[in-house]
């Protein structure tokens, strides 16, 4: 079995059974990962540009140390230190990359669709790093990962989404997965933060946490965006965090097994408490670990696959 697309964009519109070929394939590369050489020759040969437009840790290093474990060349872009500061566009400084001959471009930006433009602007395969409020495709896949490592199976699983649910990239491509594999979906926030007919998606909007601590298997805590809101949209991170942060009492008053995820980066005692970010509720730190085999199995189906490993 292959993935339909030689691009990975979105999750929006994937199979099932395409997911659980890149879980399966990540699940493969995890035990590489264990080895004392973790290395593969995969992606020998070919060249991977990582294209950074806005911020990143996790996903950044992720990808780097994912080309690196599968032996490709890779250039780091960085914005800030390229010739986009003397106003040269996406496509032009895409263009002359390729002309130096890609095979790949990993690319996190923030305007929306900026991932597809350069599928029409280029013939490398693009992957999807996170594209402004729209997807952010390897970090649904390590969710998905994550969450099937530990329960074991996804189908039937409810997973609540907590908090800024409208400015998230994340949310979607976890709503667009879970459904596609057959979880429950729930969204849980300020309205204000709440797209307006998400219920369309098939997710169930909980206003208010207590409820959807009631009924969830896992909360997938999303950190308050404060650079990609407008403000306004709910009175005060104190107020905030009364009403929807996720804090060790609250997780006690429920005396319910509750996973806890979160993307990162954290705000520690306003969406999330340490002591429920660093307990034994919480696989934060084994979503970052998943991400490397993630993304190694994403770069080895687009690009690699005839290797062996
Ligand atoms: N989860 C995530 O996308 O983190 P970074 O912004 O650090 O890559």
């Amino acid at each position: 079995m292959q993935l339909k697309s030689r691009h990975l964009l979105g999750l929006e519109g994937m199979t099932k059974e395409e997911i659980h070929l890149i879980l399966d394939t990540a699940r493969s590369f995890k035990k590489v990962l264990e080895r004392p050489i973790p290395t593969v020759p995969t992606l020998r040969g070919k060249t991977v540009v990582n294209l950074f437009f806005e911020p990143s840790t996790r996903t950044r290093f992720s990808f780097e140390l994912a080309e690196k474990r599968l032996s490709a060349d890779t250039v780091n872009f960085t914005a800030s230190a390229s010739s986009v500061l003397k106003g040269e566009s996406l496509k032009d400084t895409i263009q002359n990359i390729e002309a130096m001959r890609i095979d790949l471009v990993v690319i996190r930006h923030k305007a929306e669709g900026a991932p597809y433009f350069l599928t029409r602007c280029v013939n490398a395969t693009v992957i999807n790093a996170g594209d402004g409020a729209h997807e952010h495709p390897t970090q649904g896949l390590l969710d998905m990962m994550t969450l099937r490592e530990k329960m074991g199976k996804l189908e039937g699983l409810k997973v609540v989404i907590v908090g800024d649910i409208e400015h998230s990239r994340v949310a979607r491509s976890n709503i667009h997965g879970l459904k596609s594999v057959g979880a429950q979906v729930g969204v849980c926030g300020p309205s204000t933060l709440i797209p307006r007919e998400i219920e369309k998606l098939g997710v169930t909007v909980y206003p208010h946490i207590e409820d959807a601590l009631q009924e969830a298997d896992v909360l997938n805590i999303l950190r308050i965006q404060l650079e990609r809101q407008k403000g306004g949209l709910f009175p005060s991170l104190r107020e905030y965090r009364s009403l929807f942060g996720i804090t060790k009492e609250r997780l006690d008053r429920t005396a319910r097994d509750i996973t806890i995820m979160h993307p990162g980066p954290l705000n520690r005692g306003v969406e999330i408490d340490s002591d429920v970010a660093d307990s034994d509720y919480s696989v934060i730190l084994n979503q970052v670990t998943n991400g490397v085999a993630v993304r190694m199995a994403v770069l080895y189906l687009l690009a690699g696959k005839r290797a062996k490993f």
